[in-house]
């Protein structure tokens, strides 16, 4: 038997050193690197998943590629994300902060897929927490079967008898191989479970759902390798503040990446929204100022959001500017612009930006209703609850046009709006059929003009 030997491993972005280490010349990080145990490949035992005899070349026009070999998960924000349901044989892989909501997703999955055999598999909670969790879910399926097991080699054992048509494992930090000494949740763990996870799945034509961890700044924990093994990297997102919770994809094999899927959490679980269009937009009775709509395009899927600012005289020497929701980078820059392009003087007050509803934006196409709110609110006068905005500002003050403007025009009119304004630089903003009257802007100027004039 050949011997094992010691390395080093980034946990960060997993590079080896036969010596410890104080800081990774490959990722600049400090104090990432800690001892494991590797097994030479020769003396492990892998009977498990070897696939049988060895392969051939095959003629691309001889493989029949079968678009049926999917499983609806029956949650369809679900499907939508993964391009029309899970795929024989694939990694799906979700990460999000602690207590978004995967392991509810993970389980309202589990217990949606009636005719299927599920294998849950949790390393991070008891079997009685599960069942708790699954009474509050209200829903049951009797073809599921819970495991509290950390041992990946049991797991895939108990896979071989039961036969599932998907395993679900919550979550992939938690889970080890004895083919290797270092503890669960260490870079050389990650990588040869996940390996072995998707071996076992190409194999046997099983789907198999992962579930992550992310660290502080928000990429899934341990190194990119995971994210390159896997078919699908899913990211859960949402501010546990609120109810609403977007389910993103930053990779799939089988499908787009372009869209995404919103839920909200309620008590009895994750609902799916179908129509977002209205969720993050308030009632006011009365106009107030500081608020404006921006008719956004988030994947594929338009819809408004409400802007507030709050500019007031800064008290101390610097003036703070704060964002939640938004870049607070390109607040600046769009304060920036304001007071060089329309003569406002914002550099001596307080700017607060908040998107309602505790989403992110990056569409750039909100840029127009956050500069409408910024001057809202030092003028303090409201802009009409009827009107919304969809344009980009550029660095001179100009309005340029942005994506998709048909469908957020549409939208927009769909809600009930009577206006809005966006670039007049769009080659043809006229959509047939739609009750809103549309404001071709070319320069921030015009904006003051046509707002508060
Ligand atoms: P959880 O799925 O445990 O999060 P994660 O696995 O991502 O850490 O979700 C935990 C949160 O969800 C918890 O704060 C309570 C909330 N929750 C509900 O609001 N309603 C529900 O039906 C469930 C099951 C959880
Ligand atoms: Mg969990």
């Amino acid at each position: 038997m050949a011997r094992s030997k010691s390395v080093f491993v980034c946990q960060n972005c997993g590079a080896e050193s036969p010596k410890w280490i104080g800081r990774c010349p490959s990722c600049g990080e400090w104090n990432t690197y800690h001892e494991e145990i590797i097994t030479p490949v020769s003396s492990r035992n892998s009977s498990m998943v070897s696939g049988g005899e060895k392969k051939k070349p095959e003629l691309l026009s001889n493989i029949s590629s079968d678009e049926k070999k999917r499983l609806r998960t029956g949650i369809s924000e679900l499907d939508r994300i993964l391009g029309g349901g899970m795929v024989a044989g694939s990694l799906i892989l979700i990460g999000g902060e602690p207590g978004v909501g995967k392991s509810t997703l993970a389980l309202q999955l589990a217990l949606s897929l009636k005719e299927t055999t599920i294998l849950y598999v949790s390393g991070e909670e008891s079997e009685e927490q599960i069942s708790l969790r699954a009474k509050r879910l209200q829903l049951s399926n009797p073809g599921c079967y819970i495991l509290c097991e950390t041992n990946l080699d049991n797991i895939l054992t108990h896979s071989e008898n039961l036969k599932p048509g998907l395993i679900i494992i919550d979550s992939i930090q938690t889970v080890s191989t004895d083919m290797l000494e270092s503890s669960a949740g260490s870079v050389s763990q990650l990588r040869e479970c996940s390996a072995l996870l998707l071996k076992y799945s190409k194999t046997r034509g099983i789907p198999v759902f992962l579930i992550g961890h992310i660290t502080k700044d928000g990429t899934l924990a341990g190194p990119k390798v995971l994210e390159h093994i896997v078919d699908v990297v899913l990211y859960f997102e949402g501010d546990n503040n609120y109810v609403y919770r977007i389910l993103r994809s930053a990779k799939n094999r089988f499908g787009s990446t372009s869209e995404i899927g919103i839920f909200e959490m309620l008590g009895s679980g994750l609902r799916e929204v179908i129509n977002p269009s209205g969720l993050f937009i308030n009632q006011h009775d009365e106009p107030l100022s500081g608020i404006t709509i921006a008719a956004t395009v988030d994947g594929l899927r338009p819809f408004l959001i409400e802007t507030q600012a709050l500019v007031s005289s800064a008290v101390y020497g610097t003036p703070q500017r704060s964002a939640t929701g938004f870049d607070t980078r390109r607040l600046n820059m769009l304060l920036a612009i304001l007071e060089k392009r329309a003569g406002f003087r914002l550099a001596v007050k307080d700017v607060f930006l908040n998107i309602a509803g505790g989403i992110k934006v990056n569409d750039p196409a909100i840029d127009l209703a956050i500069v409408s709110s910024v001057l809202s609110s030092s003028l303090d006068i409201p802009v009409s609850g009827e009107v919304c905005f969809a344009g980009e500002t550029g660095l001179s003050g100009e309005i340029r046009p942005v994506s998709r403007i048909e469908q957020r025009i549409r939208e927009a009119s769909k809600m009930g709006f009577r206006k809005i304004y966006l670039s007049k630089y769009h080659r043809n903003p006229s959509v047939k059929g739609i009750d809103i009257e549309i404001v071709p802007l070319a320069k921030i100027e015009h904006l003051v003009k046509a707002l508060f004039a």
